[in-house]
């Protein structure tokens, strides 16, 4: 759950509209979502966000289980630093950064397993960044994001915008790559806790770059940077707001690997061509008509 309610409240209202867009008339609220809500005003509006408003109104007033503040020297302040002035001062931040999450032992099982952190890479002046879920082996062994299968699909998708891999930044909401017991194939999932400690890096890496745009890729992205446990075919292709930075979710490219399906990719693809509108990053007709389906065309 977020923590700043206003970044809540953004959050809440894309959903809601989503919902509201796909003709859904009722929401589930989570355990932290009710409590959250007391703390934010909804507008009075038709639909589903009139429901919410008498939802709000309807919660019990005592108080919940308090928050846990999770302490940390990286996280943004709530006032909000001071944006980089020049682009010596972010690269220096985020070399300053880097080296400060090298020798990370916050998550001493993760620490143990790692061969190194996976930390970031691209251009720190990118009006773009991606963010993924977690190194996989091959990043683990690379010490570079998104360089296994995955990544390689990552590089297609990025050129096909008309970029490369060195214009954008690409991350991960966990550096480490999550651990399995030895011998066992493939990756997991990190866990909320994992998440939750290693998130401040990540928050502070999208503080120092100020991308434009903020892609999510996937539903374990989506949830480190929202909050939204909503599923990712819900939330794709909707702008959500991430500290003031529109945040765009879509299927992970190993979604894409594990079912590769036309209109999957054509989803994806219409995903980041709204990412390159919102960009102002020219689109020819080609790239417009990409994985389009026959019947659509
Ligand atoms: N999947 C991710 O989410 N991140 C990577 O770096 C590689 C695969």
């Amino acid at each position: 759950m977020p923590k700043d309610p206003e970044q809540f409240r953004a959050t809440l209202l894309a959903y809601v509209e989503t919902l509201r867009r796909t003709g859904r008339r009722s929401i589930r609220l989570w355990p932290g979502w009710r409590q959250a809500l007391r703390s934010i005003s909804i507008p009075r509006q038709e639909g589903i966000s009139e429901s919410l408003s008498a939802a709000q109104a309807s919660l019990p007033q005592e108080a919940g289980p308090p928050q846990e503040s999770i302490p940390n020297s990286l996280s943004r302040p709530s006032t909000g630093s001071p944006e980089p002035t020049d682009r010596e001062e972010r690269v220096r931040r985020l070399e300053a950064l880097r080296q400060a999450t090298a020798g990370c032992r916050r998550c001493a099982h993760l620490a143990g397993s790692r061969s190194q952190i996976v930390f970031g890479v691209g251009n720190p002046h990118a009006r773009l960044l991606f963010t993924g879920e977690a190194p996989g082996a091959e990043e683990d062994r690379q010490g570079e994001p998104f360089v296994g299968p995955a990544g390689k699909l990552l590089t297609r998708m990025i050129q096909a915008m008309g970029l490369q891999r060195e214009d954008v930044y690409i991350a991960n909401i966990l550096k480490c790559r999550p651990d399995l017991p030895p011998g066992t194939p493939g990756n997991r999932k990190p866990t909320p806790g994992e998440m939750e400690t290693c998130l401040p890096y990540l928050r502070e890496q999208i503080d120092i770059i100020r991308p434009e745009v903020i892609v999510a890729l996937g539903a374990t992205a989506l949830e480190g940077l929202t909050g939204l446990r909503t599923g990712i075919s819900t939330m794709r292709g909707t702008f959500l707001d991430f500290q003031g930075i529109p945040l765009l979710p879509t299927f992970h490219p190993s979604y894409l690997l594990y079912r590769p399906d036309l209109r999957l990719k054509r989803q994806v693809w219409e995903d980041l061509l709204l990412v390159m509108k919102r960009l102002n990053l020219p689109i020819s007709e080609r790239q417009r008509g990409f994985f389009l389906i026959p019947s659509q065309g």
